[in-house]
């Protein structure tokens, strides 16, 4: 039985080129909901409602497991699939609690989308690590649009950084929190925005481990080759050409590593 994972596009794949690498004998289908991206500019209602129907569709298929790999999707909707489904589902948060224990309360800027920012979610995860003064909190929905186009560094997309750093002192950070899985993608231009030593952290690791865990407690691991099958909602892009992008960027995240 092969694992779901489902994001409003092709930042999830961040997640899974990680669960490919660490569980290459699992079968996965990964859909990507493209008619609704992007969800960061979505109200939340809407954000439940796509993401029930893309664990629907996973279970219709025979997952034995559903990756929400989608901060924004998982800060709105993780306790109610939980409760809908019985599946094993496992969501993506941004990494504040390694970040802090990694720098030890000095500033962090946690970049994610302005639904994910809004949420309570986020908000109680930081109150709870006591980190409140220490965390800023900035969102950067245009990385999603650029993503989806393969457009990691360009000057467009630097003019756009350096217009959201503007009220911000780069150099007052010491990590930085990738709170969105499009935003690995730019790991490397985003670096240049601040000085050295800037910590830049995601949660894609740990979700894949959460993942491995949670298949092995079940005893359901295993059993597959690596294959993975797409799902791609509304017309655009053809599933054709989301294959084909899917795949450059899992190459690329590969050579990132
Ligand atoms: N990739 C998603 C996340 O991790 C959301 C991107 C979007 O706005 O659609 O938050």
């Amino acid at each position: 039985m092969p694992i779901g994972f489902f994001d409003s596009g092709l930042g999830g794949l961040t997640v899974l080129e990680k669960a490919l690498r660490m569980m290459p004998d699992e079968d996965y289908v990964y859909y990507a909901d493209e008619a609704n991206l992007p969800y960061g500019e979505k109200t939340p209602e809407q954000i439940a409602q796509f993401a029930r129907t893309a664990v629907e569709c996973l279970r219709s298929r025979g997952c034995k497991a559903v990756v929400i790999a989608c901060n924004t999707a998982t800060s709105v909707a993780v306790e109610d699939l939980r409760r809908s489904f019985s599946l094993p589902i496992v969501g993506i948060e941004p990494a504040v609690k390694p970040a802090v224990e990694q720098t030890g309360h000095r500033r962090i800027l946690v970049m994610a989308t302005p639904v994910t920012i809004r949420e309570s979610r986020l908000k109680g995860l930081i109150a709870a690590l006591d980190a409140e003064d220490s965390v800023d909190l900035l969102a950067m929905p245009e990385l999603v649009r650029f993503c989806e186009r393969e457009e990691y560094d360009s000057p467009a997309v630097r003019e756009y950084i350096r217009s959201r750093l503007q009220d911000k002192d780069p150099s007052a950070y010491s990590a930085l929190v990738l709170g969105c899985t499009h935003f690995n993608h730019f790991r490397s231009v985003l670096g240049d925005f601040f000085p050295e030593p800037v910590r830049i952290i995601d949660g894609s690791l740990g979700t894949a481990r959460r993942l491995q865990a949670l298949l092995e407690e079940r005893g359901v691991r295993g059993g597959g080759t690596g294959r993975v099958e797409y799902v791609v909602t509304g017309g655009e892009p053809a599933p054709e050409e989301l294959v084909g992008r899917a795949g450059r960027l899992l190459d690329r995240l590969k050579r990132m590593e």
